[in-house]
């Protein structure tokens, strides 16, 4: 081939390459056609082949032609790519959107059941002039147990059930050393409730090492068990939202004398024997019983002159009673498809 055949047949590939490239729509076809011109077996290579053949004065008019075809086939394939890439943007800008379709609904969040209970039954307590009350959860043992007159020996200190800190602090196992706190730093008359996590070493399908009590104290002059009964029926009552009863079943706490074990009638049967009661028409929500002398005597208060009542409940009971939750752990997991239940 002459060299004038040659730069003809380069100047065609250039054209050839514009036709084949200008309807592909993506870019590995169109790299796939740079591949089939340029590349080593490509066309233009099989033209260059011819090049040695050449007299040497006219190989640089032919070498000049295939960097101008390689560099118009380059140009092509900027081009068709720059192309296709304003397209997909017009396309996108084009999509129609249907303004009228119904918004996606946005999750909304609300309390937690437990915090929601607590404020509920603070708030009942208060129509009664009950104030709420506040203690660390860290405590000190004389705090939780001594001022409480526990002894070393009770139950309660027991190391399966206190999770100790140090010798002298401890988590607190029970909310009543707000009861300590209050009547240390308060004249009576007293009437407050602490809400607030305790803690035990404790774990099953009814118990977690840590959940939620609410504590009532009140001293004052000539208070007597039928107030604390009083107090806590117009609690149950009012928290259930229907009338229910309350029975205190003589019982043992250090820090109180007498003391008794709340009973409410069961919320789910009203008292005629179900599952959730066990058949007895009872349930049971607390301890409760009248201050004993010697915790007025650890907190400075006249127990000549003043009495009180103190009753401390669980409130995730509370909540599985009105709400039928059956298991603790429900609480704590954060498990939406739960909390939004409530
Ligand atoms: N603190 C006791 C407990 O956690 C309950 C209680 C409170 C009992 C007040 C009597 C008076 O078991």
């Amino acid at each position: 081939m002459s060299a004038n055949e040659l730069i003809a047949n380069l100047d065609k590939l250039g054209d050839e390459f514009l036709s084949v490239i200008q309807p592909l729509s993506d870019e590995q076809a169109i790299r796939a056609a740079q591949a089939q011109f340029l590349g080593k077996k490509g066309k233009v290579s099989e033209v260059m082949k011819e090049l040695s053949k050449l007299p040497p004065a006219d190989r640089p008019l032919v070498g000049a032609a295939v960097n101008k075809v390689k560099q118009t086939i380059e140009e092509q394939v900027c081009r068709r790519l720059g192309e296709l890439t304003a397209l997909a943007a017009k396309a996108d800008l084009a999509r129609v959107v249907d303004v009228t379709l119904p918004a996606r609904p946005v999750p909304q969040g609300h309390l937690h059941l437990l915090t929601q209970v607590r404020l509920e039954a603070v708030q009942i307590f208060s129509e009664l002039g009950f104030v709420v009350a506040d203690g660390p959860q860290i405590e000190t043992d004389w705090h939780t147990f001594e001022a409480l007159a526990i002894p070393k020996d009770h139950p309660a200190r027991d190391m399966q059930d206190t999770f100790y800190l140090s010798e002298e602090i401890v988590l607190r196992t029970h909310t009543s050393p707000v009861q300590v706190r209050t009547m240390l730093t308060q004249a009576p008359p007293i009437r407050i409730v602490a809400p607030g996590h305790v803690y035990r070493r404790d774990d099953d399908p009814t118990h977690s090492p840590m959940f939620t009590q609410i504590e009532g104290l009140a001293v004052d002059e000539g208070l007597s068990f039928a107030d604390l009964k009083g107090v806590l029926i117009h609690f149950v009552s009012r928290f259930f939202q229907k009338e229910l009863t309350v029975r205190l079943r003589p019982s043992y706490f250090p820090f109180v004398e007498p003391g008794a074990e709340v009973d409410m009638q069961c919320s789910f049967c009203g008292g005629s024997g179900c599952r959730l009661c066990k058949g007895t028409g009872w349930v049971e929500i607390g301890g409760a019983g009248v201050v004993d002398p010697d915790v007025f005597a650890h907190c400075k208060i006249d127990s000549e002159k003043y009495t009180g009542f103190a009753f401390g409940m669980g409130l995730e009971r509370m909540a599985m009673l009105r709400h039928g939750v059956n298991d603790i752990k429900f609480y704590y997991e954060g498990d939406v498809r739960f909390l939004e239940q409530f």
